[in-house]
């Protein structure tokens, strides 16, 4: 019968037996599937798996450092960590237009990963043979059932990678899905905070910046989404709503009066949703009690904002980020 217990027992065996004597890697997104992937990995062949983690800057509050510190501290994995957000900053200055900002990202991402790649590679020990990615069913069956090599969809394609792999596949996911990865990610003692994450974009903030993205735009925008993550966690509402994008209009400025006066400040607009898949979504009836704490405290605390609006669009027709 299916136990969490049963599945990582059999894809210790498995990996083992798939890898030998030789070396792995991984590419962590601060995401729940590659976590657990790597998790499971780290569990059967130890120190010959090397994690990757691209810190692009675009990340909401705590992210990295969860990455860095929890899951590193759960696992006992070997990471190797790229601070590479004065790099991605320089490619996005002045683009704001969404896809150009996709394309950037996923660009400079590649880079990034394939020189850390490189590096690994380079590192004394056996040949790296293997790189380990967090498919699940539900990407396999998207995609044809094929295995063996390297199968994102442009659209998820950040940590995506070159069409000329010379890699060998491991895939311990493919046979799960979502709820299940939870269960196992529990089950190897992963925080809570990765193990229930909700869905966040690889291209992270950049893509919840209305305008062109910059560091002082990045960190407003950490700082009213860790307000609005925070009062949402309070309210116990996390089970209950897909995802909420926090999006700041940079490009945007309206009239406020605050403290001494007027200010000529951005808007910031919460996007919770309802969805089974993200293909089709509700937006989400938060009680006004939240909606008005999360107002008060994000026009309060965070600087230049002085107005929050809400989102009341179904998708379609919007869809669920605003780029
Ligand atoms: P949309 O905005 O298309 O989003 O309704 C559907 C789901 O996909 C996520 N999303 C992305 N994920 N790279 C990703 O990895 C992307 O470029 C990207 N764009 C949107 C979005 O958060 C939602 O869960």
């Amino acid at each position: 019968s299916w136990t969490t217990g049963n599945v990582i027992e059999e894809q210790v065996a498995a990996i083992r037996e798939q890898v030998g004597d030789k070396r792995a890697i991984c590419g962590l997104s601060g995401g729940v599937d590659s976590a657990v992937a790597a998790a499971l990995v780290q569990k059967a062949i130890g120190s010959q798996l090397t994690c990757v983690y691209v810190d692009h800057g675009l990340m909401r509050k705590g992210e990295t450092e969860q990455v860095e510190k929890d899951f590193v501290a759960a696992t006992g994995v070997q990471l190797k960590v790229v601070d590479a957000e004065e790099r991605f900053l320089k490619a996005l200055a002045g683009v704001s237009d969404p896809e150009e900002k996709r394309k950037i990202i996923g660009r400079e991402f590649i880079r990034v990963f394939e020189q850390a790649q490189a590096e690994i590679i380079a590192d004394e020990g056996p040949a790296v043979e293997f790189l380990v990615q967090g498919t699940l069913y539900p990407d396999v069956v998207e995609s044809g059932g094929g295995t063996g090599t390297a199968n994102i969809k442009s659209h998820h394609n950040v940590g995506g990678l070159p069409e000329d792999l010379e890699f060998q596949l491991i895939e311990p996911l493919r046979k799960l899905f979502k709820d299940e990865v939870r269960m196992v990610g529990q089950e190897l003692g992963l925080p809570e905070e990765i193990v229930q994450r909700q869905p966040f974009p690889g291209p992270g903030l950049g893509i919840r910046i209305v305008g062109d993205v910059t560091k002082e735009r990045l960190d407003l925008l950490r700082d009213a989404d860790a307000i609005a993550r925070e009062e949402l966690t309070a309210a116990g509402l996390d089970r209950e709503i897909w995802q909420c994008p926090v999006v700041l209009l940079a490009d945007v400025r309206s009239v406020g009066v605050q403290g001494d006066g007027r200010t000529y400040g951005h808007p910031i607009v919460l996007r919770p949703v309802s969805s089974e898949d993200a293909m089709t979504a509700d937006w989400s009836r938060l009680p006004y009690d939240v909606l008005a704490k999360i107002s008060t405290r994000i026009t309060n605390e965070v600087r230049d904002v002085n107005r929050v609006v809400v989102d009341v669009t179904s998708k379609p027709p919007g869809t669920i980020e605003w780029e």
